[in-house]
C-alpha cells in the first residue's frame, strides 16, 4: 500500500503581537516522525500540496494520503484539500468537508453543540458594536472572552482578550474585529479546571485518550489563568501538564461522555482533540480541534498516546487503521 504525507505551505504570522509565529519547524519535525513510522509498514513518500496534487497522486498511485494540510487561505481552509481529494476519489485520513468547516469556525461549532445539547459557554457572534447590545438580553455576564472564530494556537486569544467592562469589551471588540474575519466570538468565561481530551475512531466505535489537565496554577501573578497567544508562546515551561488528568471518576466518564458526543455532532473522523472546561462539574466544550498537531512528544495527542500503551508509533498506525476501515466500510471500497 502507498500512503503519501501531505503537506501545504506552513502559516507565517505578521499581525501585531503575533509576528514571526511560524509553523515551519513543527512542521519539518511532524513530518520527519511520521515518515520514519509510516516507512515500516508502508511505501511511503511526502507531497507537497499544490494545484497539481491530484495529478502528482494519481501518478505515483497513492492509494491513501495521510492529510496534513491546515490550509493556507479563506474561512474553509482546511477542508479545502480534503474536498480535492474526495473529488478525485482519493482517501485520505482524518474529517471531511464538512467536518473540518464546522470544527474551524467557533460560531458554528458552538452553535451545532447548542442544538445537540452540548454544553457550550454562552456566546455571541459580533458582526460590530451593536450586536454588543445583545449581552443583556442573554444573560451574559462579565468577565467575557473575545476571540477570533476561525483561528488557531492562540491567534487572536492575547491577554486583554478577556474583558471585565463594557468600555474594555467595546475596545477590543473594535480592534479585532479590524484584524480577524467577523464574526469575531464573545464567549461567556468559563472560570475552571481545562482539559484536553484526544478521541480516535469513528461513529460508535470511539476510543479517548488519557485526557490532559493544563493547569495555570504556575503562571505569575498579574498573568490571566487562560491559554492565551503569550501563555503558549511564552510561559510553556510554567503551564502544567497533567497526563492521565487526576479526575475522580464520574468527572472523567462525564468528560468522556461530553467529548465523544461533541466529536459526532461536529461528523468528525479517525482522530481529533477536544478543550473543555469544567465548572460545576460540567464539562462545557470550549472547541474541537479536526486536525490536531501530531508532533512527537510536543502536540497533545502524542503526550496522550504516550501515556498510555498505544504510544507514538501506535498513535499514527492507528489514526491510518481508522482510515483504512472506514473506507472499507463504504461504498468508496473499490479505492483502497
Ligand atoms: N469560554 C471560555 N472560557 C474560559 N476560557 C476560555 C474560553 N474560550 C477559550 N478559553 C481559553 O482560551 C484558550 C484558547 O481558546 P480556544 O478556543 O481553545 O482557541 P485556540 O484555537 O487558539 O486553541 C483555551 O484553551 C482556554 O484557556
Ligand atoms: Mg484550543
Amino acid at each position: 500500500m502507498k500512503i503519501a504525507i501531505l503537506v501545504d505551505e506552513p502559516r507565517v504570522s505578521y499581525l501585531p503581537g503575533e509576528e514571526g509565529l511560524s509553523e515551519d519547524l513543527q512542521k519539518r519535525k511532524t513530518v520527519k516522525n511520521l515518515k520514519e513510522v509510516l516507512s515500516k509498514r508502508f511505501e511511503c513518500s511526502l507531497i507537497k500540496a499544490d494545484k497539481d496534487i491530484i495529478s502528482k497522486l494519481q501518478k505515483k498511485n497513492i492509494n491513501l494520503v495521510f492529510n496534513l494540510c491546515n490550509g493556507i487561505r479563506g474561512e474553509t481552509k482546511q477542508a479545502q484539500i480534503p474536498a480535492i481529494l474526495e473529488f478525485a476519489g482519493i482517501p485520505y485520513t482524518g474529517s471531511s468537508i464538512l467536518g473540518h468547516t464546522l470544527a474551524l469556525n467557533k460560531n458554528y461549532a458552538c452553535k451545532v453543540f447548542k442544538g445537540s445539547d452540548i454544553p457550550t459557554p454562552e456566546f455571541l457572534c459580533i458582526y460590530g458594536k451593536d450586536d454588543l447590545m445583545q449581552l443583556r438580553d442573554r444573560k451574559i455576564k462579565f468577565p467575557v472572552l473575545i476571540k477570533p472564530c476561525d483561528e488557531g494556537s492562540g491567534r487572536g486569544i492575547h491577554q486583554d482578550s478577556l474583558v471585565y467592562d463594557f468600555r474594555s469589551l467595546n475596545r477590543k471588540v473594535q480592534q479585532e474585529l479590524r484584524l480577524y474575519n467577523p464574526p469575531i466570538m464573545l464567549t461567556e468565561y468559563i472560570k475552571g479546571r481545562e482539559f484536553t481530551v484526544g478521541i480516535l475512531g469513528n461513529g460508535n466505535n470511539l476510543e479517548v485518550l488519557p485526557i490532559i489537565e493544563i493547569s495555570f496554577e504556575a503562571l505569575p501573578d498579574g498573568l490571566a489563568k487562560f491559554y492565551s497567544f503569550e501563555v503558549k508562546s511564552n510561559y510553556a515551561d510554567k503551564t502544567i501538564f497533567r497526563c492521565p488528568a487526576p479526575l475522580d471518576n464520574e468527572l472523567k466518564i462525564n468528560i468522556e461522555k461530553t467529548a465523544k458526543k461533541a466529536y459526532n455532532a461536529l461528523n468528525l473522523r479517525d482522530y481529533a482533540r477536544v478543550d473543555i472546561r469544567v465548572k460545576n462539574d460540567t464539562p462545557y466544550v470550549l472547541e474541537i480541534n479536526s486536525l490536531p498537531g501530531l508532533q512527537k512528544g510536543y502536540s497533545d495527542i502524542t503526550k496522550m498516546a504516550g501515556a498510555c500503551k498505544l504510544g507514538y508509533e501506535g498513535l499514527i498506525f492507528k489514526i491510518v487503521e481508522n482510515a483504512i476501515n472506514r473506507y472499507k466500510q463504504t461504498s468508496e471500497q473499490k479505492v483502497i
